[in-house]
Protein backbone atom coordinates (compact mmCIF):
# COMPACT_ATOMS: atom_id res chain seq x y z
CA UNK A 1 0.00 0.00 0.00
CA UNK A 2 1.30 3.93 -0.86
CA UNK A 3 1.79 6.55 1.69
CA UNK A 4 2.74 10.16 1.21
CA UNK A 5 5.47 11.71 2.62
CA UNK A 6 6.05 15.24 3.56
CA UNK A 7 9.41 17.13 5.05
CA UNK A 8 6.88 20.22 6.30
CA UNK A 9 7.86 23.69 6.22
CA UNK A 10 7.95 24.61 2.86
CA UNK A 11 6.36 28.24 1.72
CA UNK A 12 4.68 27.12 -0.99
CA UNK A 13 4.62 29.33 -4.59
CA UNK A 14 3.35 29.00 -8.09
CA UNK A 15 0.95 27.90 -9.95
CA UNK A 16 -1.34 24.98 -9.97
CA UNK A 17 -4.04 23.62 -12.54
CA UNK A 18 -7.23 22.86 -11.16
CA UNK A 19 -8.24 19.05 -12.45
CA UNK A 20 -12.04 18.63 -13.35
CA UNK A 21 -14.56 18.18 -10.54
CA UNK A 22 -14.75 14.19 -9.20
CA UNK A 23 -18.43 15.07 -8.18
CA UNK A 24 -19.50 16.78 -11.14
CA UNK A 25 -17.95 13.63 -13.40
CA UNK A 26 -19.52 11.08 -10.90
CA UNK A 27 -22.88 12.90 -11.83
CA UNK A 28 -22.18 13.77 -15.77
CA UNK A 29 -20.84 9.58 -16.17
CA UNK A 30 -24.42 8.44 -15.67
CA UNK A 31 -26.13 9.76 -18.32
CA UNK A 32 -24.72 7.81 -20.58
CA UNK A 33 -27.19 5.38 -19.75
CA UNK A 34 -30.17 7.69 -20.98
CA UNK A 35 -28.99 8.02 -25.24
CA UNK A 36 -28.34 5.35 -27.43
CA UNK A 37 -26.32 7.65 -28.97
CA UNK A 38 -22.56 8.73 -27.75
CA UNK A 39 -21.50 10.97 -25.14
CA UNK A 40 -18.17 12.28 -24.78
CA UNK A 41 -17.03 14.01 -21.88
CA UNK A 42 -14.09 16.71 -21.43
CA UNK A 43 -11.80 17.37 -18.65
CA UNK A 44 -12.69 14.16 -17.06
CA UNK A 45 -10.35 13.82 -13.79
CA UNK A 46 -8.01 10.83 -13.61
CA UNK A 47 -8.96 9.59 -10.59
CA UNK A 48 -10.09 6.23 -8.70
CA UNK A 49 -13.79 7.29 -8.31
CA UNK A 50 -13.88 7.88 -12.28
CA UNK A 51 -12.54 4.67 -13.28
CA UNK A 52 -14.82 2.77 -10.63
CA UNK A 53 -17.31 4.65 -12.26
CA UNK A 54 -16.26 3.37 -15.73
CA UNK A 55 -16.02 -0.22 -14.52
CA UNK A 56 -19.69 -0.01 -13.40
CA UNK A 57 -21.03 1.53 -16.59
CA UNK A 58 -19.43 -1.42 -18.11
CA UNK A 59 -20.94 -4.26 -16.38
CA UNK A 60 -24.28 -2.67 -17.41
CA UNK A 61 -23.58 -2.95 -21.00
CA UNK A 62 -21.71 0.77 -21.71
CA UNK A 63 -18.76 0.85 -23.73
CA UNK A 64 -16.18 3.21 -22.76
CA UNK A 65 -13.48 4.17 -24.67
CA UNK A 66 -10.72 6.96 -23.57
CA UNK A 67 -8.75 9.18 -25.56
CA UNK A 68 -5.16 8.63 -25.30
CA UNK A 69 -3.80 11.56 -22.84
CA UNK A 70 -0.62 13.09 -23.69
CA UNK A 71 2.11 13.08 -20.82
CA UNK A 72 2.06 16.08 -18.36
CA UNK A 73 -1.54 16.70 -19.32
CA UNK A 74 -4.11 16.77 -16.70
CA UNK A 75 -7.64 15.33 -17.33
CA UNK A 76 -8.66 13.19 -20.13
CA UNK A 77 -12.04 12.52 -22.59
CA UNK A 78 -13.70 9.44 -22.53
CA UNK A 79 -16.67 8.74 -24.90
CA UNK A 80 -19.55 6.41 -23.57
CA UNK A 81 -21.71 4.64 -25.39
CA UNK A 82 -24.99 2.78 -24.44
CA UNK A 83 -26.44 1.31 -27.54
CA UNK A 84 -28.62 -1.11 -25.61
CA UNK A 85 -28.53 -1.46 -22.02
CA UNK A 86 -27.05 -5.26 -21.26
CA UNK A 87 -27.94 -5.63 -17.29
CA UNK A 88 -30.18 -3.54 -14.90
CA UNK A 89 -28.44 -4.78 -11.69
CA UNK A 90 -25.68 -2.42 -10.13
CA UNK A 91 -24.33 -4.53 -7.80
CA UNK A 92 -23.07 -4.84 -3.90
CA UNK A 93 -19.15 -5.11 -4.74
CA UNK A 94 -19.43 -1.92 -7.01
CA UNK A 95 -21.84 -0.07 -4.80
CA UNK A 96 -19.84 -0.83 -1.67
CA UNK A 97 -16.62 0.58 -2.84
CA UNK A 98 -18.13 4.00 -4.61
CA UNK A 99 -21.53 5.39 -2.82
CA UNK A 100 -21.84 7.61 -5.67
CA UNK A 101 -22.47 4.11 -7.91
CA UNK A 102 -26.44 5.03 -6.58
CA UNK A 103 -26.37 7.92 -9.17
CA UNK A 104 -27.32 4.86 -11.91
CA UNK A 105 -30.65 4.02 -10.46
CA UNK A 106 -32.46 7.08 -11.67
CA UNK A 107 -30.85 7.30 -15.43
CA UNK A 108 -31.53 3.13 -15.20
CA UNK A 109 -35.18 3.47 -14.56
CA UNK A 110 -35.75 6.15 -17.03
CA UNK A 111 -34.23 4.70 -19.69
CA UNK A 112 -35.14 0.97 -18.96
CA UNK A 113 -38.24 1.34 -16.97
CA UNK A 114 -36.70 -0.84 -14.31
CA UNK A 115 -33.18 -0.27 -12.09
CA UNK A 116 -31.98 -2.99 -9.04
CA UNK A 117 -29.28 -1.11 -7.59
CA UNK A 118 -27.73 -2.53 -4.36
CA UNK A 119 -28.51 -0.10 -0.94
CA UNK A 120 -24.57 1.19 -0.17
CA UNK A 121 -24.34 0.72 3.47
CA UNK A 122 -22.76 2.58 6.02
CA UNK A 123 -20.05 5.00 4.95
CA UNK A 124 -16.93 6.73 7.12
CA UNK A 125 -18.84 9.69 7.22
CA UNK A 126 -22.11 8.77 9.02
CA UNK A 127 -25.46 6.85 8.07
CA UNK A 128 -25.82 8.33 4.72
CA UNK A 129 -29.32 6.70 4.01
CA UNK A 130 -30.73 6.88 0.35
CA UNK A 131 -34.09 7.40 1.69
CA UNK A 132 -34.83 11.01 -0.50
CA UNK A 133 -33.40 9.05 -3.85
CA UNK A 134 -36.28 6.71 -3.03
CA UNK A 135 -39.14 9.08 -1.96
CA UNK A 136 -38.28 11.09 -4.92
CA UNK A 137 -38.73 8.43 -7.64
CA UNK A 138 -41.87 7.33 -5.98
CA UNK A 139 -43.19 11.04 -6.33
CA UNK A 140 -42.12 10.84 -10.21
CA UNK A 141 -44.30 7.40 -10.13
CA UNK A 142 -41.53 4.66 -10.12
CA UNK A 143 -42.69 1.68 -7.55
CA UNK A 144 -39.99 0.59 -5.23
CA UNK A 145 -39.11 -2.61 -3.74
CA UNK A 146 -36.53 -3.32 -1.12
CA UNK A 147 -35.42 -6.74 -0.64
CA UNK A 148 -32.40 -8.88 0.56
CA UNK A 149 -29.97 -5.43 0.17
CA UNK A 150 -30.77 -4.19 -2.72
CA UNK A 151 -33.69 -1.33 -4.03
CA UNK A 152 -35.70 -2.48 -7.11
CA UNK A 153 -37.31 0.46 -9.04
CA UNK A 154 -39.98 -0.08 -11.61
CA UNK A 155 -41.63 2.13 -13.88
CA UNK A 156 -45.58 1.46 -14.25
CA UNK A 157 -45.70 0.50 -18.22
CA UNK A 158 -42.04 0.84 -18.71
CA UNK A 159 -41.98 4.60 -18.40
CA UNK A 160 -42.64 6.84 -15.45
CA UNK A 161 -45.10 9.36 -15.61
CA UNK A 162 -43.36 12.52 -13.80
CA UNK A 163 -44.40 14.13 -11.13
CA UNK A 164 -43.88 16.50 -8.04
CA UNK A 165 -41.14 16.40 -5.16
CA UNK A 166 -40.31 18.67 -2.37
CA UNK A 167 -37.48 17.74 -0.52
CA UNK A 168 -37.40 17.50 3.10
CA UNK A 169 -34.00 18.15 3.61
CA UNK A 170 -31.35 19.14 0.83
CA UNK A 171 -29.63 16.52 -0.91
CA UNK A 172 -27.03 16.77 -3.95
CA UNK A 173 -26.88 12.75 -4.93
CA UNK A 174 -31.12 12.82 -4.47
CA UNK A 175 -31.79 15.31 -6.58
CA UNK A 176 -29.31 13.98 -9.73
CA UNK A 177 -30.93 10.71 -9.02
CA UNK A 178 -34.73 12.46 -9.41
CA UNK A 179 -33.64 14.97 -12.37
CA UNK A 180 -31.95 12.04 -14.42
CA UNK A 181 -35.18 9.91 -14.08
CA UNK A 182 -37.54 13.21 -14.67
CA UNK A 183 -35.89 13.60 -18.32
CA UNK A 184 -36.97 11.07 -19.73
CA UNK A 185 -40.48 11.01 -17.87
CA UNK A 186 -43.75 11.39 -20.04
CA UNK A 187 -45.16 14.54 -18.38
CA UNK A 188 -44.04 17.28 -16.03
CA UNK A 189 -41.75 17.14 -12.66
CA UNK A 190 -40.73 19.31 -10.18
CA UNK A 191 -37.98 19.25 -7.83
CA UNK A 192 -38.68 21.72 -5.01
CA UNK A 193 -35.98 22.72 -2.32
CA UNK A 194 -33.58 20.89 -4.94
CA UNK A 195 -30.18 21.30 -4.11
CA UNK A 196 -27.90 24.09 -6.10
CA UNK A 197 -24.73 22.90 -5.96
CA UNK A 198 -22.76 23.92 -9.25
CA UNK A 199 -22.58 20.37 -9.96
CA UNK A 200 -25.89 20.39 -9.94
CA UNK A 201 -25.86 23.36 -12.90
CA UNK A 202 -23.41 21.30 -14.55
CA UNK A 203 -25.35 18.11 -14.50
CA UNK A 204 -28.50 20.06 -15.70
CA UNK A 205 -26.40 21.82 -18.58
CA UNK A 206 -25.36 18.58 -19.65
CA UNK A 207 -29.13 17.27 -19.49
CA UNK A 208 -30.20 20.34 -21.82
CA UNK A 209 -27.12 19.98 -24.51
CA UNK A 210 -28.27 16.36 -24.63
CA UNK A 211 -31.84 17.97 -25.59
CA UNK A 212 -33.57 17.93 -22.24
CA UNK A 213 -36.24 20.28 -21.17
CA UNK A 214 -35.21 21.64 -17.58
CA UNK A 215 -36.41 25.46 -16.09
CA UNK A 216 -34.66 27.05 -13.07
CA UNK A 217 -31.25 25.51 -13.47
CA UNK A 218 -29.79 27.43 -9.92
CA UNK A 219 -32.42 27.70 -8.55
CA UNK A 220 -34.12 25.19 -5.34
CA UNK A 221 -37.17 25.07 -7.88
CA UNK A 222 -36.44 22.81 -11.17
CA UNK A 223 -38.98 22.16 -13.43
CA UNK A 224 -38.46 19.05 -16.09
CA UNK A 225 -40.56 18.56 -18.76
CA UNK A 226 -39.91 14.84 -19.77
CA UNK A 227 -39.05 14.34 -23.65
CA UNK A 228 -39.36 11.26 -25.89
CA UNK A 229 -35.77 10.56 -26.05
CA UNK A 230 -32.35 12.47 -25.81
CA UNK A 231 -29.34 12.27 -28.11
CA UNK A 232 -25.64 12.59 -27.44
CA UNK A 233 -23.52 14.95 -26.76
CA UNK A 234 -19.58 16.78 -25.98
CA UNK A 235 -19.21 18.32 -23.13
CA UNK A 236 -16.53 19.13 -20.68
CA UNK A 237 -16.75 18.63 -16.94
CA UNK A 238 -16.48 22.05 -14.30
CA UNK A 239 -13.53 22.96 -12.33
CA UNK A 240 -13.27 21.19 -9.13
CA UNK A 241 -14.36 23.54 -6.58
CA UNK A 242 -12.96 21.72 -3.25
CA UNK A 243 -9.82 20.85 -4.80
CA UNK A 244 -9.14 24.52 -5.93
CA UNK A 245 -10.28 25.58 -2.08
CA UNK A 246 -7.95 22.91 -0.71
CA UNK A 247 -4.93 24.45 -2.49
CA UNK A 248 -5.58 27.65 -1.54
CA UNK A 249 -5.75 26.58 2.53
CA UNK A 250 -2.26 25.08 1.02
CA UNK A 251 -1.32 28.49 0.41
CA UNK A 252 -2.55 30.39 3.73
CA UNK A 253 -0.73 27.24 6.09
CA UNK A 254 2.29 27.61 4.47
CA UNK A 255 2.22 31.08 4.06
CA UNK A 256 2.72 31.33 0.45
CA UNK A 257 1.30 32.11 -2.61
CA UNK A 258 -0.80 29.50 -5.21
CA UNK A 259 -2.21 30.83 -8.55
CA UNK A 260 -5.29 28.20 -8.77
CA UNK A 261 -5.47 27.74 -12.91
CA UNK A 262 -9.00 27.58 -14.09
CA UNK A 263 -10.68 27.94 -10.64
CA UNK A 264 -14.16 29.86 -11.11
CA UNK A 265 -14.59 31.92 -8.28
CA UNK A 266 -18.57 31.61 -8.62
CA UNK A 267 -18.92 28.38 -7.72
CA UNK A 268 -16.62 29.03 -4.44
CA UNK A 269 -18.19 32.18 -3.12
CA UNK A 270 -18.37 30.90 0.96
CA UNK A 271 -15.15 29.86 0.48
CA UNK A 272 -12.92 32.90 -0.72
CA UNK A 273 -14.82 34.59 1.81
CA UNK A 274 -13.75 32.48 4.74
CA UNK A 275 -10.39 32.62 2.96
CA UNK A 276 -10.97 36.17 2.92
CA UNK A 277 -11.43 36.04 6.03
CA UNK A 278 -8.60 34.41 7.21
CA UNK A 279 -6.64 37.15 6.23
CA UNK A 280 -5.54 35.79 3.00
CA UNK A 281 -5.53 38.31 -0.50
CA UNK A 282 -7.36 36.98 -3.27
CA UNK A 283 -6.48 38.42 -6.56
CA UNK A 284 -8.69 37.62 -9.76
CA UNK A 285 -7.86 36.98 -13.06
CA UNK A 286 -9.41 35.54 -16.21
CA UNK A 287 -8.29 31.92 -15.59
CA UNK A 288 -8.29 31.78 -12.07
CA UNK A 289 -7.76 32.98 -8.32
CA UNK A 290 -4.40 33.76 -6.92
CA UNK A 291 -4.24 32.91 -3.27
CA UNK A 292 -1.63 34.67 -1.01
CA UNK A 293 -0.87 34.57 2.63
CA UNK A 294 -0.05 37.89 4.37
CA UNK A 295 1.02 37.83 7.85
CA UNK A 296 -0.92 35.43 10.28
CA UNK A 297 -3.63 33.37 9.76
CA UNK A 298 -6.91 35.01 11.78
CA UNK A 299 -9.61 32.60 13.53
CA UNK A 300 -12.81 32.35 11.65
CA UNK A 301 -16.31 30.97 13.27
CA UNK A 302 -17.72 28.61 10.04
CA UNK A 303 -20.74 26.26 10.31
CA UNK A 304 -21.32 23.98 6.94
CA UNK A 305 -24.34 24.00 4.90
CA UNK A 306 -25.89 23.31 1.54
CA UNK A 307 -24.62 25.65 -1.58
CA UNK A 308 -24.50 28.85 -1.64
CA UNK A 309 -23.47 28.08 2.01
CA UNK A 310 -19.92 27.07 3.13
CA UNK A 311 -19.31 22.98 1.80
CA UNK A 312 -19.15 20.60 4.29
CA UNK A 313 -16.46 19.09 2.12
CA UNK A 314 -13.68 21.96 3.09
CA UNK A 315 -14.50 22.05 6.88
CA UNK A 316 -11.43 19.38 7.50
CA UNK A 317 -8.77 21.52 4.98
CA UNK A 318 -10.15 24.85 7.10
CA UNK A 319 -10.03 23.11 10.38
CA UNK A 320 -6.08 22.28 9.40
CA UNK A 321 -5.05 25.54 8.71
CA UNK A 322 -7.13 27.39 11.55
CA UNK A 323 -4.82 25.15 13.64
CA UNK A 324 -2.05 27.44 13.24
CA UNK A 325 -4.49 30.97 13.12
CA UNK A 326 -3.83 33.18 16.12
CA UNK A 327 -6.57 33.23 18.35
CA UNK A 328 -10.01 30.64 18.82
CA UNK A 329 -12.11 28.84 15.83
CA UNK A 330 -15.48 27.69 15.68
CA UNK A 331 -16.57 25.37 13.54
CA UNK A 332 -20.05 23.85 13.08
CA UNK A 333 -21.02 21.03 10.98
CA UNK A 334 -24.52 20.53 9.83
CA UNK A 335 -24.58 18.83 7.18
CA UNK A 336 -22.87 14.71 7.83
CA UNK A 337 -22.42 13.06 11.67
CA UNK A 338 -19.44 12.01 12.16
CA UNK A 339 -17.48 13.87 10.00
CA UNK A 340 -14.54 14.93 12.55
CA UNK A 341 -12.09 11.94 12.05
CA UNK A 342 -9.62 13.75 11.37
CA UNK A 343 -9.35 15.29 14.80
CA UNK A 344 -7.41 12.46 16.53
CA UNK A 345 -4.86 12.53 13.94
CA UNK A 346 -4.65 16.51 13.83
CA UNK A 347 -4.07 16.45 17.74
CA UNK A 348 -1.07 13.66 17.41
CA UNK A 349 0.28 16.82 15.04
CA UNK A 350 -0.11 18.93 17.95
CA UNK A 351 -3.27 20.43 16.87
CA UNK A 352 -5.41 21.87 19.88
CA UNK A 353 -8.98 20.59 19.03
CA UNK A 354 -12.01 20.43 21.66
CA UNK A 355 -15.54 18.41 19.62
CA UNK A 356 -18.28 18.74 21.09
CA UNK A 357 -21.49 16.97 19.53
CA UNK A 358 -21.30 18.76 16.27
CA UNK A 359 -18.97 21.83 17.27
CA UNK A 360 -15.50 22.17 17.13
CA UNK A 361 -13.29 24.87 18.83
CA UNK A 362 -9.45 25.26 17.68
CA UNK A 363 -6.88 26.88 19.86
CA UNK A 364 -4.46 28.88 17.65
CA UNK A 365 -0.89 27.08 18.13
CA UNK A 366 2.50 28.40 17.00
CA UNK A 367 3.70 25.46 15.04
CA UNK A 368 2.38 21.26 14.01
CA UNK A 369 5.14 18.54 14.18
CA UNK A 370 4.59 15.54 11.77
CA UNK A 371 3.81 12.25 12.83
CA UNK A 372 2.58 9.15 11.06
CA UNK A 373 -1.12 9.52 10.62
CA UNK A 374 -4.09 7.98 8.79
CA UNK A 375 -7.49 9.38 7.50
CA UNK A 376 -10.61 7.46 6.82
CA UNK A 377 -12.15 9.43 4.53
CA UNK A 378 -11.28 11.48 1.35
CA UNK A 379 -11.37 15.41 2.98
CA UNK A 380 -10.21 14.39 6.29
CA UNK A 381 -7.09 12.55 4.51
CA UNK A 382 -5.96 16.32 2.50
CA UNK A 383 -6.15 18.21 5.95
CA UNK A 384 -3.94 16.06 7.37
CA UNK A 385 -1.64 16.33 3.62
CA UNK A 386 -2.47 20.51 4.62
CA UNK A 387 -1.41 19.80 8.50
CA UNK A 388 2.16 17.95 7.13
CA UNK A 389 3.12 20.85 4.47
CA UNK A 390 3.05 23.15 7.75
CA UNK A 391 4.41 21.15 10.18
CA UNK A 392 8.33 21.27 11.29
CA UNK A 393 9.71 18.11 10.17
CA UNK A 394 8.42 15.09 8.13
CA UNK A 395 5.11 13.56 8.05
CA UNK A 396 3.63 10.33 6.52
CA UNK A 397 -0.12 9.91 5.34
CA UNK A 398 -0.81 6.50 5.02
CA UNK A 399 -4.11 4.97 3.55
CA UNK A 400 -3.75 6.90 0.50
CA UNK A 401 -6.26 5.31 -1.77
CA UNK A 402 -8.77 8.12 0.16
CA UNK A 403 -7.09 10.28 -1.42
CA UNK A 404 -6.48 8.79 -4.90
CA UNK A 405 -10.58 8.79 -5.31
CA UNK A 406 -10.08 12.63 -5.43
CA UNK A 407 -7.40 14.92 -5.70
CA UNK A 408 -5.64 14.11 -9.52
CA UNK A 409 -2.15 13.91 -9.29
CA UNK A 410 -1.91 15.36 -5.91
CA UNK A 411 1.95 14.90 -5.00
CA UNK A 412 3.03 16.28 -8.85
CA UNK A 413 0.94 19.30 -8.11
CA UNK A 414 1.91 20.37 -4.73
CA UNK A 415 6.12 19.59 -5.55
CA UNK A 416 5.58 21.47 -8.36
CA UNK A 417 4.84 24.65 -5.90
CA UNK A 418 7.76 23.62 -3.72
CA UNK A 419 6.31 20.82 -1.42
CA UNK A 420 8.98 18.39 -0.55
CA UNK A 421 6.81 15.39 -1.09
CA UNK A 422 6.78 12.03 -2.71
CA UNK A 423 4.90 8.68 -2.73
CA UNK A 424 5.92 5.86 -1.40
CA UNK A 425 5.45 2.02 -1.28
CA UNK A 426 4.70 0.54 1.85
CA UNK A 427 5.20 -2.84 0.21
C1 LIG B 1 -22.58 14.85 -2.13
C2 LIG B 1 -21.10 14.86 -2.43
C3 LIG B 1 -20.30 14.95 -1.15
C4 LIG B 1 -20.75 16.15 -0.33
C5 LIG B 1 -22.26 16.13 -0.13
C6 LIG B 1 -22.79 17.37 0.55
C7 LIG B 1 -20.93 13.54 -4.45
C8 LIG B 1 -20.46 12.26 -5.08
N1 LIG B 1 -20.75 13.63 -3.13
O1 LIG B 1 -22.84 13.68 -1.36
O2 LIG B 1 -18.92 15.08 -1.49
O3 LIG B 1 -20.11 16.10 0.93
O4 LIG B 1 -22.93 16.02 -1.40
O5 LIG B 1 -22.45 18.51 -0.17
O6 LIG B 1 -21.39 14.44 -5.11
N2 LIG B 1 -29.55 12.40 3.20
C9 LIG B 1 -30.62 11.67 3.67
N3 LIG B 1 -31.26 10.82 2.82
C10 LIG B 1 -30.88 10.69 1.52
C11 LIG B 1 -29.79 11.44 1.03
C12 LIG B 1 -29.15 12.29 1.90
O7 LIG B 1 -30.98 11.77 4.86
O8 LIG B 1 -31.52 9.91 0.79
C13 LIG B 1 -28.85 13.33 4.10
C14 LIG B 1 -27.38 12.93 4.30
O9 LIG B 1 -27.23 11.95 5.32
C15 LIG B 1 -26.76 14.24 4.68
C16 LIG B 1 -27.56 15.25 3.84
O10 LIG B 1 -28.77 14.58 3.48
O11 LIG B 1 -26.98 14.52 6.04
C17 LIG B 1 -26.88 15.73 2.57
O12 LIG B 1 -26.41 14.62 1.83
P1 LIG B 1 -26.29 14.64 0.23
O13 LIG B 1 -26.37 16.06 -0.23
O14 LIG B 1 -27.27 13.67 -0.31
O15 LIG B 1 -24.85 14.10 0.00
P2 LIG B 1 -24.34 13.17 -1.17
O16 LIG B 1 -25.10 13.42 -2.42
O17 LIG B 1 -24.24 11.77 -0.68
Amino acid sequence: MDSIWIQGGKRLEGKIPISGAKNAALALLPCALLTEDKLTLGNLPRLADVDSFGHLLNQLGVSTMIEGVRRGEYGRRMTLHAADIASTVAPYDMVRKMRASILVLGPMLARAGEATVSLPGGCAIGDRPIDLHLQALECLGAEIELAAGYVKATAPNGRLPGGDYSFPVVSVGATENALMAAVLARGRSQLFNAAREPEIVDLCNLLVAMGGQIEGIGSSHLTIDGVEGLHGADYDVMPDRIEAGSYACAAGITGGSIDLVGARADDMRATLNALAQCGLILEFHDNGIKVSADGALKPLALSTAPFPGFATDMQAQFMAMLSLADGESFLEETIFENRYMHVPELRRMGAEVEIHGRSAVVHGIEKLTGAQVMATDLRASMSLILAGLAAEGETEVLRVYHLDRGYERLEEKLSAVGATIERRSTG
